[in-house]
């Protein structure tokens, strides 16, 4: 793989390199939400680093002025939740940490969502989570043939919700295998999110979605600051700032760290669409 390619993905390995990219997306009127890269440690130590460094990078955000603007994006298996026998405890502990350093810094904490057999433990440690910091928020996918029954229970008054098609391989005991069908859930679930009284966040790259979202949205008389557009760093970024010169709210997710590796080979490796996803960027950003 080049180390272009790797580049356009991640904006580096070092706290330094994601916060200048940060800058310039906050400067170009785009908000941010951070990912340290790293998941399904099975090191307690691994676990406990990621969190510091979680809880370093918030500090630096409200130091450099950009919390405002940025919250982070946490994924519960890269502290700890894959851990035998006490993962969900020590991915809740870990998180809680996360979480109170976001609240000092001034911003918010969404947690990922991983493959099928993680979605009990972190729907649990999120409302563990909102009991003390109501404005955690959920990624849920729409591949997922229960999804449509946890939108429903996370559409409240205050619950930040992002919708995702999914970008892990599930079982067809699970999830929708065909295409049309998790786009058409996606549109479903657009449905109930915006019809609710949550705040959406709708994470795709694909127009078709952003174009219903935005039908969705003045159907249901949103205003643009209650519901968000969000995509990965580095993929349409000229339709991001389409997006945000029409005056919407557009988050875009920032991926850093050592870990990149495993990100894109796993990411690779687990669905044959996101090759395509990949490969489609090398020639239409
Ligand atoms: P899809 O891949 O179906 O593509 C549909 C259309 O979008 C394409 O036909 C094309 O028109 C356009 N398009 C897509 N990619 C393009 C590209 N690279 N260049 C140009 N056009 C392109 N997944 C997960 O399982 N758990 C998670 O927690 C998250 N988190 C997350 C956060 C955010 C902010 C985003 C944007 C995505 C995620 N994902 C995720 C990944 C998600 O599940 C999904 O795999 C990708 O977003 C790809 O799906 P799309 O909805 O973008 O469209």
């Amino acid at each position: 793989m080049s180390r272009n390619l790797i580049d356009r993905f991640v904006p580096g390995e070092q706290m330094s390199d994601v916060l200048d990219a940060t800058d310039d997306l906050v400067s170009s009127g785009r908000a941010v939400t951070i990912d340290h890269l790293g998941e399904d440690t099975l090191d307690r130590a691994q676990a406990s680093a990621t969190r510091d460094t979680y809880v370093r990078l918030l500090g630096r955000l409200a130091d450099l002025g950009l919390a405002s603007r940025t919250e982070v994006s946490l994924k519960l298996s890269a502290v700890g939740q894959a851990l035998p026998a006490d993962g969900h405890a020590v991915a809740l502990d870990n998180a809680r940490a996360i979480c109170a350093a976001a609240s000092s810094a001034g911003t918010t904490v969404t947690l990922d969502m991983e493959n099928h057999t993680t979605v009990d433990s972190t729907l649990a440690v999120l409302g563990d989570l909102r009991a003390d910091f109501p404005w955690v928020g959920a990624v849920l996918q729409s591949c997922l043939r229960r999804t449509e029954g946890d939108l429903r229970d996370l559409s409240h008054a205050g619950s930040r919700v992002r919708l995702v098609k999914g970008a892990y391989a599930e079982p067809a005991s699970v999830a929708y295998a065909a295409k049309r069908d998790v786009d058409l859930a996606y549109v479903r679930g657009l449905k109930l999110l915006m019809a609710g009284a949550g705040y959406p966040m709708v994470a795709s790259h694909d127009p078709r979605m952003i174009a219903i979202a935005r039908d969705l949205a003045e159907r249901y008389d949103r205003t643009a600051d209650t519901y968000e557009f969000q995509m990965l760093y580095g993929i349409r970024v000229p339709e991001q700032r389409r997006l945000v010169a029409e005056g919407e709210t557009m988050r875009v997710y920032v991926p850093y760290g050592e870990d990149w590796y495993g990100y894109f080979m796993r990411r690779l490796a687990e669905r044959p669409a996101n090759v395509a996803f990949f490969l489609r960027s090398l020639v239409s950003r």
